[in-house]
């Protein structure tokens, strides 16, 4: 490496970061910490550089090392506490915030995030007192408006999720909101905003959804031009006709999710299974870095096929993305309930391991335009089934909602489910 001649200071991190210029911030603080190993600081930016510049490995051993030579300042412990979050560490991450409260009792961000992390195991009833600790401390943060609004939105309190997502003007929160009206049956609010919404921003999946679920409730036209003529926009191709994908490929990538134990979270949809949190995507493992790239050629190419279709899905398809990617395992008896991926934009699964067929769709992926306990009034909704085999990976618009046909044999059905989410 090229030692940089230029000299920097403690004063020149914050710049960095905030400007987030990761590279430079990272060479000043390796320069800082030539001098003086043991500055926290210097260790701090390193570790939050090393994060933003897709390092995780370096990332970790820095947090690790910073962690432990006990800081008493708070925020490396939320720092470090939102990156293990980031890579399905969940205990770690609980561990740094909770220290980080004990440190300093008003850090507004690691009692949001220790709320998150209960959400996350399923209790959003405790996940709510800390977000409400943390909005009492800090009463202008989206963010934990966004939080509080979601535990409400998991526990069905609509009313008060729709009144905290009004503090948010993220695309996703004004989605939300309007997904809560009309699960109230407000629907003078639901089309009033949805109009707003449509003619204010850019397209949003979620939006879309509703706008389509509610065309065939209402008999209307859906006038939301996401992606008509949906099920079009579902394509499945095999992996293992792609040379680097073979079955030692995938033996290597099931030796190394069992050795790296992630961390599971609730789902309250998923039947006799679990599924990993944080981003797969971020773990620095030669097989899983592989099928990264397996994964975002097939979806350059899905892209390009599909690129003749007049609708905002392919016309403003994210200029900045990543690919955000987690496991769902099945075991007997699993199902996985009718749901579509909010934060995604175009979304995937690659069956990686799955059972033999008693049924001739068992363990197959269905495709429908309902799904989330949605009010139908008795309306019918299509559904179309994706035979699935080893190797397939299927991939569609986020808007679409999708579930699994329940399957009764002994045997796990593995699945690498992902989104990519634009950067905006
Ligand atoms: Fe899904």
């Amino acid at each position: 490496m090229i030692k940089s001649s230029k000299k920097y200071s403690l004063d020149d991190l914050p710049v960095f970061f905030r400007n987030k210029n990761y590279e430079e911030l990272k060479t000043a603080s390796s320069f800082i910490l030539e001098k003086d190993e043991k500055n926290f600081d210097a260790l701090n930016s390193l570790a939050v550089a090393y994060k933003n510049l897709g390092n995780t490995n370096k990332a970790v051993e820095v947090f690790t090392h910073l962690v432990n030579l006990n800081p008493k300042k708070d925020f490396i412990y939320s720092n470090a506490g939102n990156f293990f979050f980031d890579i399905g560490k969940v205990e770690q991450a609980l561990q740094c915030h909770e220290h980080a409260v004990k440190l300093n009792s008003k850090n507004w961000n690691s009692l949001n995030q220790i709320g998150v992390i209960y959400s996350n195991k399923g209790n959003n009833e405790e996940a709510i007192n800390y977000y409400k600790k943390a909005l009492s401390i800090n009463p202008k943060e989206e963010a934990i408006y966004i939080t509080l609004a979601n535990a409400y939105r998991a526990l069905e309190n609509y009313s008060e999720a729709a009144k905290y997502y009004d503090f948010s003007s993220k695309k996703l929160s004004k989605c939300q909101q309007l997904e809560c009206y009309y699960m109230l049956g407000d629907y003078e609010n639901f089309y009033k905003k949805l109009d707003e919404f449509s003619s204010t921003s850019s397209p949003h999946p979620l939006a879309a959804t509703l706008s389509a679920h509610a065309a065939i409730r209402f008999d209307k036209k859906d006038n939301y031009n996401f992606c008509n003529d949906t099920f079009s926009f579902i394509q499945k191709t095999n992996l293992y006709k792609v040379n680097e994908y073979n079955e030692s490929l995938v033996k290597d990538l099931l030796n190394c999710f069992n050795r790296l134990k992630i961390s599971t979270k609730a789902q309250s949809l998923l039947k006799n299974g679990v599924q990993s949190t944080g981003n797969i995507f971020l773990i620095e493992e030669e097989p899983i870095q592989k099928l990264k790239k397996i994964i975002m050629r097939k979806i350059d190419v899905y892209k390009e096929k599909m690129a003749s279709k007049k609708s905002d899905f392919i016309t403003h398809w994210p200029k900045d993305f990543f690919l955000y990617g987690w496991l769902i395992v099945m075991s007997e008896g699993g199902s996985l309930g009718f749901h579509m991926h909010k934060e995604g934009w175009m979304s995937g699964s690659l069956y990686l391991k799955r059972p033999e067929k008693l049924d001739k769709h068992d363990g197959d992926i269905v495709f429908s335009k309902h799904g989330s306990n949605y009010p139908t009034d008795g309306k019918f909704y299509e559904q179309r089934v994706v035979d699935v085999n080893k190797g397939d990976m299927v991939l569609f618009p986020s808007s679409i909602f999708h579930g699994t046909v329940p399957f009764e044999l002994k045997e796990q059905r593995i699945t690498l489910a992902f989104d990519i989410i634009p950067i905006e």
